[in-house]
């Protein structure tokens, strides 16, 4: 189980991943399809968002995959925060394909991003849930992470917020 980067080579799990998805808004936002022409144009926009492009900040978009070169989940790592991330969006955002839910893996996925926070050189990493999403609260406790104050989003959804410091182990 590692980590990859996007790239041509994952079209097609990408696509797979994105139709198991259904019409519900994807998760990490940066990982949606819709809208491109194309795969290569999807990552040329990528590649320009995680530079830091327009309102975008800095990021890194990672898959997590396994040895039969199935996509299992998604996240992207923000390498700073802005108002709107620090009072809702945090620095993570993930999600796991449907059909590989409860076995681990965002647990998994949070625990590797958190290593590649520290290459970035964050220290304290916030990460949030919608106040009813318990398998991301749960994802994020399992973790490390200690609860700050909510905030209640423009469409009244309440964002819990926690912190995880980021440790040398
Ligand atoms: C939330 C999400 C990432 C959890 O992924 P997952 O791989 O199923 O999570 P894990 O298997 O690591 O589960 C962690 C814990 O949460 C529990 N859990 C997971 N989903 C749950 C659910 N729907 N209801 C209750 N508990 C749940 C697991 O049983 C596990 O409990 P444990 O630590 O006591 O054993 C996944 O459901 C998902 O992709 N949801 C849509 C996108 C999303 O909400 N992303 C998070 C944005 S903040």
């Amino acid at each position: 189980m590692e980590f990859v980067r996007p790239s041509i080579e994952w079209e097609r799990e990408h696509r797979e991943y994105v139709e198991e998805w259904g019409p519900a808004r994807m998760v990490p936002s940066s990982f949606d399809l819709a809208g491109f022409e194309s795969y290569e144009m999807y990552l040329e926009a990528l590649t320009k968002r995680e530079n830091g492009h327009g309102k975008w900040l800095p990021c890194t978009n990672y898959f997590l995959v396994n040895e039969n070169h199935r996509i299992l989940g998604m996240v992207d790592i923000s390498h700073e925060l802005n108002d709107f991330l620090f009072r809702f969006g945090g620095h993570i955002g993930y999600s796991v394909r449907p059909p590989e839910r409860r076995k681990g893996y965002a647990t998994l996925i949070l625990k590797l991003a958190l290593a590649k926070c520290k290459d970035i050189g964050i220290n304290e990493c916030l990460v949030t849930c919608d106040e009813d999403n318990i398998g991301s609260a749960k994802v994020i406790l399992n973790n490390g992470g200690i609860e700050d104050q909510s905030e209640t989003d423009i469409d009244g959804i309440v964002k819990r917020r926690f912190w995880i410091k980021i440790t040398n182990s």
